[in-house]
């Protein structure tokens, strides 16, 4: 590896760290990526990635063979590197609270191995973390193995990451914003220098402050886009009792006042992912800890949790008793463009389902070798919309990916034993679809002409 050219590492390959190192390497920046896990590894190793997401497979690709990105489990080739960013996961805890093991660990990794390096050195803390984690348990575990101070030679920053599944690499690549948190010019500089390096004239606004407001606008933001999606559903719920109103309508007015935007307004059966619970739920178990109890993101929650039951209800309203009935779930990811199924509401859905004595049967072009690994067996699995839907009493979309908004209501009404149609994701024209048997998230009952 050359000695001049600024280097990066970063330590855990997961959607962040694998995004962020390929997006490096693509923009000429030699980068080493580290993960424990030896299998995951040798997948990037061999330019495949071990999850699903546009764009990411062709610059891993591209990266492995230009040797831009040197993937391995050896966190010691960090050594060699200008800058190592931290991207291992901050699952929660049984309360709710942020478990810092991985990072912890990754800290005192990292730590051992710089314990002989001459030079300077910068650390940067990209996973989520609760405010004070930078300055506290990451300075505390780095300090303790490095066998030095933060500050002349150990630089320090927190510098969260905004990116989304299913857009990540385009997110990546053009951020709105650049958050850097640290305690002196010296670290803030070189990670701006490094992201002026990645980002030529193209830099995004660059927000300089302390380790803490760093920390807290990640959390703040994940809090609001949370909100967003539980504010637009109650609007759904209510609007759904109304005969003639349709949700989809007051989110396109409504998001015309520049003051609430159009974007995170769109109906569902609640957020899914692996970050809004988990962080809303770090945050609101770090604000009681500090004194402070946030009825809001408390409601935030407790709305998106009960969404789920409303589709449930949707099903029932149509079928009348669900007990020995056949449900095709079409979609299975929290999100399009995704095989991840942390949080999605399709698996809150199941579980109802199944409670309620139905037989599910589930299609998604990507999700379902990570369903199989948490529901095994419970439900059955189609190989394609259509033969989910072959025989079945109702059918629930619940990812909103573009296979399914091609299917026409005649689709429905040639597979299915009765074409009772819940869209839990509003991706379907009511219109069209007023001949099947067809509700809707937020869609009041059609007005008859007469009235
Ligand atoms: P992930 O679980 O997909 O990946 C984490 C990776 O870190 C795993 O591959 C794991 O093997 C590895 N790892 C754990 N300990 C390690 C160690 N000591 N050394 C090397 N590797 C180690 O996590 P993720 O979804 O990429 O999230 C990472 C962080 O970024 C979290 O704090 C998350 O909240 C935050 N974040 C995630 C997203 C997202 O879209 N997933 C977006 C923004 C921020
Ligand atoms: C979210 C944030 O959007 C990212 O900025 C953040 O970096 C990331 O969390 C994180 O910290 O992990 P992500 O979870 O990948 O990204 O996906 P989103 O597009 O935010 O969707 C989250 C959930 O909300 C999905 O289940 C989605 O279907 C749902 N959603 C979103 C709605 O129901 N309605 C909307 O209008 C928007």
């Amino acid at each position: 590896m050359k000695s001049r050219s600024e280097t990066v590492s970063i330590v855990g390959m997961g959607y962040v760290g694998l995004c962020t190192a390929a997006t490096f390497a693509s923009r000429s920046i030699r980068t080493v990526g580290i993960d424990i896990d030896e299998a995951r590894v040798e997948q990037i190793r061999r330019g495949k990635a071990p999850l699903h997401e546009p764009q990411l497979d062709t610059l891993l690709k591209q990266a492995v063979k230009s040797k831009l990105l040197e993937a391995t489990s050896d966190i010691s080739r960090a050594f060699g590197t200008d800058t190592t960013f931290l991207t291992v996961g901050t699952p929660s805890q049984q309360d709710g609270s942020i478990d810092l093991s991985y990072v912890k660990n990754a800290c005192e990794d990292l730590g051992n191995v710089l314990r002989e390096k001459r030079g300077y050195h910068l650390v940067v803390v990209k996973s989520t973390v609760v405010p004070g984690t930078t300055n506290g348990t990451v300075k505390r575990f780095l300090e303790q193995s490095v066998g030095k101070k933060v500050g002349s030679e150990l630089g320090l920053c927190a510098n969260p990451e905004f990116l989304k599944e299913g857009t990540a690499i385009n997110d990546a690549l053009h951020p709105d914003k650049i958050i850097i948190g640290s305690n002196d010019k010296k670290s803030a500089n070189r990670l701006k220098r490094l992201y002026r390096k990645f980002y030529g004239p193209r830099l995004p606004p660059v927000i300089l402050t302390s380790p803490e407001s760093a920390e807290l606008v990640k959390y703040a933001s994940n809090a609001f886009l949370a909100t967003k999606v539980s504010f637009i559903n109650t609007v759904a719920n209510i609007a759904q009792q109304i005969p003639g109103v349709d949700v989809g309508t007051i989110a396109e007015a409504i998001g015309l006042d520049p003051r609430i935007g159009g974007l995170f307004l769109k109906a569902g059966p609640g957020y899914g992912g692996s970050c809004f619970h988990k962080d809303l739920q770090a945050l609101i178990n770090y604000s009681k800890n500090n004194g402070y109890d946030s009825t809001l993101f408390r409601a935030t929650e407790e709305t998106n949790e009960q969404q789920s039951n409303k589709v449930v209800d949707m099903a029932e309203a149509l079928l009348g008793s669900l007990s020995g009935k056949r449900v095709a779930v079409l979609g299975l990811a929290f999100k399009k463009d995704t095989d991840d199924i942390r949080e999605a509401s399709s698996l809150r859905v199941i579980i109802q389902l199944k409670k309620k004595g139905v037989h599910v049967i589930a299609y998604d072009p990507m999700a379902i070798p990570n369903t199989k690994k948490q529901l095994a067996d419970q439900i059955g699995y189609a190989d394609n919309p259509y033969s989910a839907l072959k025989g079945a009493d109702c059918a629930i979309i619940l990812t909103e990916w573009d296979e399914f908004v091609k299917l026409k209501p005649k689709d429905f009404q040639a597979c299915m034993k009765t074409p009772n149609v819940v869209d839990a994701r509003r991706i379907f024209d009511p219109e069209e679809f007023s001949q099947l048997n067809y509700v809707a998230i937020g869609l009041g009952a059609r007005r008859s002409l007469r009235d």
